[in-house]
């Protein structure tokens, strides 16, 4: 991946601690705070597969959240587009609210294509153990281009639109997600069943 942008340029800056800690929130909320990470190409379903979990953990009581790529892209990642540098640094900000969340208790749930391996790493490796999951949305590129819900696919086939993912900017697979859903064959509600039984299964969340 290209360079990261500098690290740390506040200095002097000292970490508050609040008395209102995690651990006290989490009791509060009745489960843990979690991210739960919707990867693969645009169009792929990880919003739309985002916000029926999230439908579904609010019923069961849980406080949830779903950062997803374009309301984000639209706020504090609007300055960004969609090369190499922008990508790693929309995930690096997407990664550090989701932290952000996490801290809060909440359950985060992402929806961002993050094509890139090293990304979705660097974001795992900021939770403790058993905090993160990853969800490979994969569903191949000619059911996703078939569907083309946005027309943006035709655009990045016309040339229209550069560094397109899939067709001009690549999308590196995950190699060990926690659960990979072919979001072009299943159905919705079987999709969101799956992801609670392997929220369970990990108990991120309890069955009452
Ligand atoms: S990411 O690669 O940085 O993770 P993100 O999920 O935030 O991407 O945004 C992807 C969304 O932006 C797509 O669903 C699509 O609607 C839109 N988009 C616009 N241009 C591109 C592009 N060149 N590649 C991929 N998605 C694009």
């Amino acid at each position: 991946m290209s360079e990261s942008r500098q690290p740390q340029a506040s200095t002097n800056v000292v970490w508050h601690h609040a008395t209102v800690t995690r651990a006290r929130r989490e009791q509060l909320n009745g489960h843990r705070g979690a991210i739960i990470w919707f990867t693969g190409l645009s169009g792929a379903g990880k919003s739309t597969l985002a916000h029926a979990v999230e439908e579904k953990l609010h019923q069961m009581g849980c406080r949830t959240f779903v950062l997803d790529g374009d309301n984000v892209r639209h706020g504090l990642c609007g300055d960004l587009g969609f090369s190499a540098k922008d990508r790693e640094e929309n995930i690096r900000r997407v990664g550090e609210v989701a932290k952000l969340f996490l801290e809060a208790g909440v359950i985060v749930l992402t929806a961002f294509i993050s094509p890139y391996k090293a990304d979705r790493e660097r974001v795992r490796g900021m939770v403790e153990r058993g905090g993160f999951m990853e969800i490979f949305c994969d569903s191949p590129i000619e059911v996703c281009e078939a569907r083309d819900v946005k027309g943006l696919y035709q655009k990045a086939r016309a040339g229209q639109i550069a560094e397109f993912t899939g067709i001009s900017s690549p999308y590196e697979t995950p190699v060990n997600p926690e659960l990979t859903l072919d979001t072009g064959k299943l159905d919705l509600d079987t999709s969101v069943q799956y992801v609670i039984e392997a929220m369970l299964q990990r108990r991120m969340i309890t069955g009452h």
